[in-house]
Parts: structure tokens; sequence; C-alpha cells
């Protein structure tokens, strides 16, 4: 088993392996355009040369990454490659000199085992101005922050147009 950066080719399968975890919520539904758009932010986990794993890391800037589609196919879980994949994308994180990684997940324990701890949804204003505000969750989220490194001070994101009203 091993990581190794996606390239293009991997597309299909990185969409293939992502759906199966997002049509119940658990994982952000992204479409084949998308991740081909993006194919450099992923990393895939290999075995026999079959693609097992996926995960991306979307750079906000040195102040932030965050750790997306993360999944490895169900019969090949719990065999260390998610640890792998995390690592590949703290990896990558380190390379780009970014001080924060964070994520947001169901799944705490998973990721307090590699070193994520409890974050506020407020301190990651980059993470809601992309995502959060056009979420249908977005007043009752059941996904915990987390965050590995110093927490931004700020955002680069500018807030949605109709930010106020969301705050209202
Ligand atoms: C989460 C996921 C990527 C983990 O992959 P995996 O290959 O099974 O994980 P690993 O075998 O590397 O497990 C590493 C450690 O985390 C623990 N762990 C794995 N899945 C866990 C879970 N769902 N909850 C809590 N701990 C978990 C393992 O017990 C293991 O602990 P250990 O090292 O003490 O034995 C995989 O279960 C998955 O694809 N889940 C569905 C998609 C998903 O939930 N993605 C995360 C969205 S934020």
């Amino acid at each position: 088993m091993r990581t190794r950066e996606a390239v293009l080719p991997d597309a299909e399968q990185i969409h293939a392996l992502v759906a199966a975890y997002s049509g119940d919520g658990t994982l952000l539904p992204r479409s084949l355009a998308e991740i081909c758009e993006n194919v450099r932010d992923f990393v895939v986990l290999e075995q026999d040369g079959r693609i097992i794993g996926c995960g991306a890391l979307h750079l906000y800037g040195v102040h932030l990454a965050e750790i997306r589609s993360i999944t490895v196919d169900p019969v090949s879980q719990s065999g260390g490659g998610g640890r792998r994949l995390v690592k590949a994308l703290l990896a990558q994180a380190e390379k780009h000199k970014v001080s924060c990684v964070c994520l947001f997940t169901r799944i705490p324990e998973f990721f307090a085992h590699m070193g994520f701890t409890l974050a506020n949804h407020q301190d990651l204003p980059d993470k809601i101005h992309k995502d959060c505000y056009k979420c249908p969750r977005l007043y009752r989220c059941d996904e915990v922050a987390m965050i590995r490194g110093q927490a931004p001070a700020f955002a680069i994101l500018p807030p949605p147009k109709n930010w106020l009203k969301i705050q209202a």
C-alpha cells in the first residue's frame, strides 16, 4: 500500500470513491469536472496497482489548508490506509509551509489520533465562506471542526454577499 500524488487519469476512480460516501452526506459531493479541475489537490492510495483511497488538501493560503474528500474503499478499510492518506496530505501542507490544517468531520476520534484537536467553526471563516453558507445544514451542522497547528487569525476569502442575512 502506498500513496502518491493524483494525476488526471485517476479522476474517474477518485470520483467513484467520493460518490460512494457523498449520497448520505458523509463527504461533500464532487463532480467529475470539479475533480479534474482540482486533481492536483489529491493524493491517492494504491494497492497492487489499484486505487483504493483518496484525499485532498485544499489550499486557502499559508495560514490555512483543509483536508477534504478523504476516503478508503470499504473492503480495504482498517488496514492503515486512512492514516497514510492523512500523513501524505499533512506532508503536502508542510511542503507549502501552511501553518494550520483544518477539516470538518463526524469521526473526530479518527483525526484526533493524528494530532487534530477540536476547534470552533467560527475560527475558520475561509471554510465557512467557501462551503458552509451554501450548505443546507448551515444552521444544524452536525460536523465537528478540527485543526492541527495554529488557528488562523484572518481569512482571505471575502464573505458572501448575503453573509449578514445568514448571520441574522
Ligand atoms: C475514515 C477512513 C478514511 C479511515 O480509513 P481506514 O483505512 O479505515 O483508517 P486506518 O486503518 O488508517 O485507521 C487509523 C486509526 O483510526 C481508527 N479509525 C478508523 N476509522 C475510524 C472511525 N470511523 N472512527 C474512529 N476511529 C477510526 C482506527 O481504529 C485506527 O486506529 P489505530 O491506529 O489505533 O488502530 C475510512 O473509514 C473511510 O473512508 N470512511 C468513510 C468516509 C469518511 O468518513 N471520511 C472522513 C470524512 S471527514
